[in-house]
């Protein structure tokens, strides 16, 4: 490690990771971990601020995504992983933070707008149109289902997870800057209003990482149906691939094409020691896409496949993996108690 300073990052428990995951994000972390103090979590009290009424799934999910983590080499000597719920004290110290935090920075705040634009559409499928729902939106304080005080709050709980540490780094998709945005404000209020710093101020750490679109161009996402999941068995993997989207002036294998913007080349440049040639040979109209997704898929396989099979030492070893979830949490816990402990001196909550 060559810097103390800490980078902190996590994501909320949807299962098995996707592609886009573990190219966009993971990767980066494991790089990370050598470079930093880091620490890394399973956000499963963020999943509640929408997902309250489904929490079946909930502890299998952030297990899942741990093993998924440490199978990719995130490894708990070189960095601090838990769980959030296993640390009280950012419960605590996220009362706190909600105590000096403005409505208005919640309300105002673009990321949970479109949050609540997404959610809504979900929720009303084919049922109502765009002004419709932007109708929805302007009184969305009134929908039951949606707007909860939690929701609402994902950003002051964000703040929380990233102050509690004394983050200065944290790693996340330009999505999230206006989160990352409030972390800063409330750590400068906090300073303004009690006349003493409590944290550090963190900065967004925006490492370019691969680009990795869902099967259909967009976002890859689990609720756009566009992901190819850790874990998804190869058959069903084969079939997405060649689903693909490419360019759509490309009509004949023998067509020149555009490969910027199509999905299968974005993968060939993760998966294809190759790609530079490969985006020469699509320019020059060299090969049809049904060839060129074969190959991809091929490259692809083996991959996965041994992913599969790393992955079982984990799922096999409970004991192994209950002994690292605990120890994370005794790690993490130690940490966020300090900051707690001064926070509390500073509001004079305790002398
Ligand atoms: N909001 C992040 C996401 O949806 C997850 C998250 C929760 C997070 N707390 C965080 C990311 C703190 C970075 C730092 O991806």
């Amino acid at each position: 490690m060559n810097s103390e300073k800490i980078v902190l990052s996590g994501m909320r428990p949807t299962g098995r990771l996707h592609l886009g995951n573990f190219h966009g994000a993971l990767k980066n972390w494991i790089r990370l971990q050598d470079k930093y103090n880091c620490y890394f979590f399973v956000a499963d009290l963020h999943s509640l601020t929408t997902a309250y009424d489904q929490t079946q799934n909930l502890a299998a999910n952030s297990q899942a995504m741990l093993i998924d983590w440490l199978t990719a080499g995130l490894d708990p000597k070189k960095c601090t992983i838990y769980i959030q719920s296993d640390v009280p004290e950012i419960s605590e110290l996220n009362t706190l933070l909600g105590m000096i935090t403005p409505l208005g920075w919640l309300l105002r705040n673009p990321t949970y707008k479109e949050q609540i634009q997404e959610l809504l559409k979900q929720k009303y499928a084919g049922q109502l149109d765009e002004k419709s729902l932007g109708e929805k939106l302007s009184s969305i304080a009134g929908d039951e289902e949606i707007s909860s005080f939690g929701f609402l709050g994902y950003p002051v709980l964000m703040a929380t997870d990233i102050l509690i540490h004394q983050s200065s780094y944290v790693p996340v998709g330009k999505d999230q800057t206006a989160h990352l945005e409030i972390a800063r404000d409330l750590a400068r209020r906090f300073a303004e209003i009690y006349g003493t710093p409590a944290f550090t101020e963190p900065e967004p750490l925006y490492t370019s990482v691969a680009r990795v679109p869902g099967l259909d161009g967009r976002k890859m996402s689990k609720s756009y149906n566009n992901a190819i999941s850790l874990g998804e068995d190869l058959e069903t993997v084969r079939k997405k691939v060649m689903t693909m989207f490419t360019d759509p002036n490309k009509k004949k294998a023998t067509d020149p094409a555009n490969p910027e913007g199509c999905v299968v080349f974005a993968f060939h440049q993760i998966y294809n020691p190759n790609a530079a040639k490969r985006c020469e040979e699509c320019k020059a109209g060299a090969l049809g896409c049904v060839a060129c997704k074969k190959e991809l898929f091929a490259l692809m396989e083996p991959e996965l496949k041994a992913f599969s099979e790393r992955r079982k030492e984990f799922e096999n070893d409970t004991d192994l993996l209950q002994k690292i979830v605990t120890e994370g949490k005794e790690k993490a816990r130690a940490s966020a108690a300090k900051t707690l402990a001064s926070v509390k001196k500073i509001m004079r909550i305790t002398k």
